[in-house]
């Protein structure tokens, strides 16, 4: 198929894109590398521009001739979102809205889209299903939850067939060490926690332990970009024209924050040095997938369930690229 990756030079895009060309897709991306990186972009044409540019892209869909679009860009710090509303909602929001009315302009009616596990609430359930109730805890979760409800919309109205995929949290990197998580300022755990096992790094920060969880620490549910990608490859292939899925994309077991320090500390062989800092807005204690829709529908399993070998894949990243892709 040919596939327009919007944010394929950024961490979880860049990784489907490789992943998606070696399983013989012809692949364009576009981002606009404000926080993406060339160097990630290894496989395909990068194409650098605004998805909220809507000359670019309806000339870019013309020339590559997308039969469908997997959608990555958008602004991603959860803690920004807070301060900065405006720019989550014109870049997630009104840039999506662009991006799929140059789709159905251009007759391409196959989606497939990064959502989040932020668009649910709090909830005490082991466990949440796509049915749990969505009640986003910052503005970055409720940009997520109004694009799925655009493109629910546009199916019913110009025959879109997309999926949502609620990633839970992605991390790892690719075993063969060549592509990996580059953010600026990293807000994710794993790369926190490597640079501060480091010697001189900088002292983790742990958000709250007094959560309702066994030892008082957050617990999330980490899901390797491997199997994120082999997500987006079956949901695209299962798209259907006027028809919106969404799915969960998470293993079903969660980890807290302490057990991840752990688990650093062990793959790593140093330790991390850390201090309790107040909590964060916008966080909830628990958030973890139940994956079955995935695992029934479309026979998806995440491949990687062990959380020390997860680690180690984004060790051997951050030991090849101390300055991430140097750029
Ligand atoms: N990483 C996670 O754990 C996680 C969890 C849930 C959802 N998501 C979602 O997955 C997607 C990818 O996340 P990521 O961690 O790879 O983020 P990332 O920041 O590494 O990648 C986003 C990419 O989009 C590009 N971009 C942003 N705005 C753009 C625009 N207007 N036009 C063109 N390009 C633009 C950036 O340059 C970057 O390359 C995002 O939509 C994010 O919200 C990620």
């Amino acid at each position: 198929m040919r596939i327009l990756v919007t944010g394929g030079a950024g961490y979880v895009g860049g990784f489907t894109a490789r992943w998606l060309q070696k399983a013989g897709h012809e692949i364009t991306v576009l981002d606009d590398l404000s926080s993406g990186h060339r160097a990630a972009v290894e496989f395909g044409t990068l194409v650098v521009g605004d998805v909220g540019d809507a000359q670019t892209v309806r000339k870019l869909l013309a020339d590559c001739r997308a039969e469908a679009v997997i959608h990555f860009a958008a602004s991603v710090q959860v803690g920004e979102s807070v301060e900065q509303p405006s720019l989550y909602w014109r870049n997630n929001v009104a840039n999506t809205l662009t991006l799929l009315e140059g789709m159905i302009e251009a007759g391409i009616r196959r989606f497939v889209f990064s959502s989040s596990a932020a668009t649910y609430g709090p909830s005490d359930s082991e466990t949440l299903r796509e049915d749990a109730p969505t009640d986003p805890q910052s503005p970055y979760g409720a940009t997520k939850l109004t694009i799925e409800r655009i493109a629910h919309d546009f199916a019913r109205a110009y025959g879109l067939g997309f999926a949502a995929l609620r990633y839970f949290n992605a991390c790892g990197a690719s075993p063969d060490g060549a592509h990996g998580e580059d953010h600026s300022p990293e807000s994710h755990l794993i790369p926190r926690l490597l640079r501060a096992s480091l010697e001189g790094g900088e002292k983790f920060r742990l958000f709250g332990d007094d959560w309702s969880t066994a030892d008082g620490s957050c617990v999330r549910d980490y899901v390797h970009v491997d199997d994120l990608a082999a997500a987006h490859q079956a949901t695209l292939l299962a798209c259907r024209d006027g028809q919106g899925r969404v799915y969960n994309v998470g293993t079903g077991r969660g980890h807290s924050v302490l057990e991840v320090i752990r688990s650093v500390e062990r793959v790593t062989g140093s330790p991390v040095p850390c201090e309790t800092a107040p909590r964060r807005e916008g966080d909830v204690a628990r958030l973890v997938a139940c994956p079955d829709r995935l695992r029934q529908e479309l026979a998806w399993e995440p491949a990687w369930r062990d959380l020390d070998s997860m680690v180690e894949t984004a060790w051997a990243w951050h030991q090849r690229h101390p300055d991430g892709y140097g750029d």
